[in-house]
């Protein structure tokens, strides 16, 4: 069967944004279990920049990257999103697998399902799952201004968080991060940060996806009994703890990663249908931080590189301007 071409972006080696070139290439094929979509808009994860380095998943050359989508299915036309664990995102039409592929409700944008599909879906597993948030607690969030930070913060409000704390690196986004409803946003640069989190008892789940030094702030400013909870790191040395650190605070040192909800079909349908409930509702919105051409995705990657972006970053593929 022949199939036809479409508009990607692709690299035909690992390094730089530079390496990203807008070309015409054969349309993916549906195998058993998947589904093709016509894809209207294709979502930025921080993974990505790894991705594209071949720090991470190497996948092989040429690669068109990109974790999820949102477009329309082909064969019933329904409006779904989908996440590709192997890439393929940046293009027109995508192959999913369809077990990763959701049907989106009409009163959620097909922007906002987006942005929740990877990032909420972390950001709730982070929070509820493993960090096993309880009512009144005192959370922070590290990158709280991010694309799972700012949903993370949303939704620890929404769990019943007591105090809900964020670090965010400007002055602007410190103010997106208290409208979001955070309680106080700090400064992860201040030397004082610890201490700062630290009053009023201690944070009792810190939300990390810095890693490093980031992970031993949380400890420092954990309650007794808290949690420091490790949802991704931004490359750079690991941090090691020691059982007898941990003890003194009788401490709990967690990590959380999005295969686990991926691998269990009821709890990823049950928990995505969640998100999008709330966002029907407005109850989680997700900000937009800007939506590029396909031709600018490497622009994209720089600005997300670069911390300039608030929320998530989307791909229009229609467009090349
Ligand atoms: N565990 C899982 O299954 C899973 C799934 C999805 C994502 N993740 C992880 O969750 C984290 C957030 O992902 P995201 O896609 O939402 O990205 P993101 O948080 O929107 O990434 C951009 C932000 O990260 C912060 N940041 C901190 N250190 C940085 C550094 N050295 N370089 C660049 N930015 C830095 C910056 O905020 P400030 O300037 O305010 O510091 C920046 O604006 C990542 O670590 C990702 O790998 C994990």
């Amino acid at each position: 069967m022949t199939t036809g071409t479409m508009r990607a972006a692709v690299i035909h080696r690992y390094g730089g944004p530079e390496e990203f070139r807008t070309e015409t290439v054969p349309e993916p094929a549906a195998g058993p279990g998947r589904v093709l979509i016509d894809v209207t808009l294709a979502g930025l994860n921080y993974a990505d920049l790894h991705c594209r380095t071949g720090e991470y998943a190497r996948y092989p050359l040429p690669a068109v990257l990109g974790a999820d989508v949102v477009g329309r299915r082909r064969g019933d036309g329904r409006r779904v999103a989908a996440l590709l664990r192997s890439g393929g995102g940046y293009a027109q039409v995508a192959c999913a697998e369809t077990r990763f592929t959701v049907e989106l409700p009409d009163g959620v944008s097909d922007a906002q399902a987006l942005a929740l599909l990877e990032q909420g879906t972390t950001a709730y597993g982070a929070l509820a799952l493993s960090g096993r948030l309880r009512p009144g607690e005192c959370v922070a969030v590290t990158a709280a201004a991010g694309g799972v930070g700012h949903l993370a913060v949303q939704l620890a409000r929404e769990l019943g968080a007591g105090r809900v704390l964020g670090l965010a690196s400007t002055p602007a986004k410190r103010e997106f991060v208290r409208s979001l409803g955070a309680d106080d946003a700090l400064d992860p640069a201040d030397p004082r940060l610890a201490e700062r989190l630290a009053r009023a008892g201690g944070v009792d789940l810190f939300v990390d996806s810095v890693g490093g030094p980031s992970l031993r702030t949380g400890l420092a400013a954990l309650a007794p009994f808290g949690r420091l909870l490790s949802v991704g790191a931004r490359g750079g040395p690991e941090e090691a703890f020691s059982v007898d650190e941990l003890a003194e605070r009788s401490a709990g040192l967690l990590a959380f990663w999005l295969q686990q909800v991926l691998d269990d079909r009821v709890l990823f349908t049950g928990l995505v249908g969640h998100l999008l409930r709330l966002a029907g509702e407005c109850r989680l919105v997700a900000r937009i931080d800007r939506t590029v051409p396909l031709s600018g995705v490497a622009d994209a990657h720089r600005a997300l590189a670069a911390r300039e972006t608030m929320g998530k970053v989307l791909v229009d593929v229609r467009r090349e301007d």
